[in-house]
Formats: structure tokens, sequence, C-alpha cells
């Protein structure tokens, strides 16, 4: 049986099918959180919903390209349907890309633009007035250590990316003045953390390595010290963060 709309609280997670998106989602259903899932990975979303609803929570999952505009619109209008409610909007489905300037196509760059940075804009600019009726909401951006480093010649995402990530902290500082004070939007800058976007062969051979010498806390992250984070931003009242961006990385200093 539904809850009453207006005491139920809920989250839309995208990417939540897996990584860093599923560990959040997963904190966000134990912190009493209904979740609506948005991923291209349909198996990989309803393992991810069982999870979910084995803590005693709803899920409703909605496969859907975060690049895609018309179906972010689409996508919200359903999970408002079947809420009632949006309290938490976590935009986090990304995509890494490897190639340098000299090698990437401009179809490559475009869609890397697409998925890390547009998405974002496809999902705040739907959520935001189902939040500013309700007379708040909580939004945060999955950006990367990259927007502030460059990354490295190595690393799996390289300036592309950069590009993207970096915007989004942009979009959230303007964001923040434009919907505040019903809407508060911050941002995290995860460094390395262990998932399938992480896996490339140099931080596969050499992690114990890299930890040691690059990380002050000598290991990489997991996607439950983003989760953690998440959580608070979410849920923590009252609350007077907003526009921000947080770096969650050991203090990766030599990367
Ligand atoms: N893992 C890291 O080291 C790291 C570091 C910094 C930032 N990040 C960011 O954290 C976020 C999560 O990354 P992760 O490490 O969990 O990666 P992951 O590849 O394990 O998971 C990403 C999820 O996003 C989904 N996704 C990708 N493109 C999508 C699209 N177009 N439409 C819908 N869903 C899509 C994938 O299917 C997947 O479920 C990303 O935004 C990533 O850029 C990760």
């Amino acid at each position: 049986m539904m809850a009453d709309p207006s005491s139920r609280k809920v989250a839309v997670v995208t990417g939540g099918a897996r990584g860093i998106g599923r560990g959040c989602a997963d904190a966000l259903a134990r912190a009493g959180y209904d979740i609506a899932l948005v991923d291209v990975l349909v198996p990989e979303m309803q393992r991810t919903a069982g999870e979910i609803r084995a803590v005693g929570r709803d899920c409703l999952t909605l496969e859907a390209d975060v690049s895609l505009y018309q179906r972010a619109h689409e996508v919200v209008a359903e999970v408002h349907k079947t809420f009632g409610h949006i309290d938490v909007l976590l935009n986090n489905a990304g995509r890494s890309m490897p190639k340098g300037i000299l090698e990437i196509t401009e179809a490559e760059f475009d869609s890397t633009i697409a998925v890390d940075l547009k998405s974002c804009f496809n999902y705040i600019q739907a959520v935001a007035p189902v939040m500013l009726a309700q007379g708040g909401g909580r939004i945060v951006s999955m950006s990367s250590l990259n927007a502030h480093s460059g990354g490295v010649t190595a690393a799996v995402s390289r300036f592309a990316y950069a590009a993207a990530k970096a915007g989004i902290l942009g979009m959230t500082r303007a964001l923040a003045k434009e919907l505040g004070p019903t809407i508060l939007i911050n941002a995290i800058c995860p460094g390395l953390i262990e998932t399938e976007l992480a896996k490339n062969p140099v931080i596969v051979n050499r992690g114990a390595e890299i930890a040691r010498d690059g990380i002050a806390l000598h290991r990489v992250g997991r996607p439950a010290d983003i989760a953690q984070l998440v959580v608070f931003l979410a849920t923590s009242e009252p609350c007077f963060i907003t526009g921000q961006d947080f770096v969650v990385d050991g203090f990766q200093y030599n990367m």
C-alpha cells in the first residue's frame, strides 16, 4: 500500500544501477527515502531495486538515457505521479572519457558534455518546479576531483570529462542563487572510488602503490564514502549549506 504522499520522502537517483549511485540509493533508502532509479542498465537497476525493497522502501525503476532532454521530463513526471513528492535529486549518472585533445572526435566530445553535464540541466529543470511548488528540495550533483585537478594523462578521464565536471560546479553555484532559499543544491567531487568507471589498467595494476604513495588515507574510496555525504546534504536539518562542492578523496595529492 502506498503511504500518504505528504509524509513519504522520495529521492531520484540517476545512474543508480551500480557503483556510487547504487551505494547512495541504498544509503538514502536506509535513511527512510523511497527511491526512483534512473539508468540504462536494466538488470543491474533491478538488482539495486531489490536491495532497496529489502530494506522496506518502495523503488521505481526507469530506463532512461540521462542525456535526453524530453525523456528527463517524462521520467520526472512519472516519479511525481507515482509518489506525489520529490524531495531529493541526485544527479549521479556519468561516464568517463579517456581520450586526449588530439584523439577525441567531435561526437565523443559532444556526448561527454551531454552525459556528464547536460544531464544535470535536464533533470534539474524537470524537478525544480515540483520542489518549488512543494516549498523545499535538495539537489546533489556528482562532479569529480578532475574538475579541480584536470586529472593526469594516464587518467581514466581527461579534459572533456574535466570540462563537463567543472561545468557542474558553475551550474551548482549559479542555481543555488536562482533556486534558493527553497531548494538547496550542492556538488560532490569524488577522488578515485572503487567502481566499474575507475577500472583502468594503470589503477588495477598499481592500485596499492597509488594508494600508499598518493593518498593520505592510504586507500582508494568506496561508494559508501560518498553516500555518507550525500545523505548528510540530503537530510540535514537545519542546513545552511548551498552552492558548494565537497572533495571526498582521502586527500589524493599525487595523481
Ligand atoms: N569512480 C570514480 O573514481 C569517480 C570519481 C569521480 C567522479 N565519479 C563520478 O561519479 C558518478 C558515478 O560513477 P561510478 O564510478 O559509480 O561509475 P559506474 O560506471 O560504476 O556507474 C555509473 C552509472 O551511471 C549510469 N549511466 C552512465 N551513463 C548513463 C546515461 N547516459 N544514462 C543513464 N545512466 C547512465 C551507468 O549505467 C551506471 O549505472 C559519475 O558521475 C562519475 O563521473 C566517479
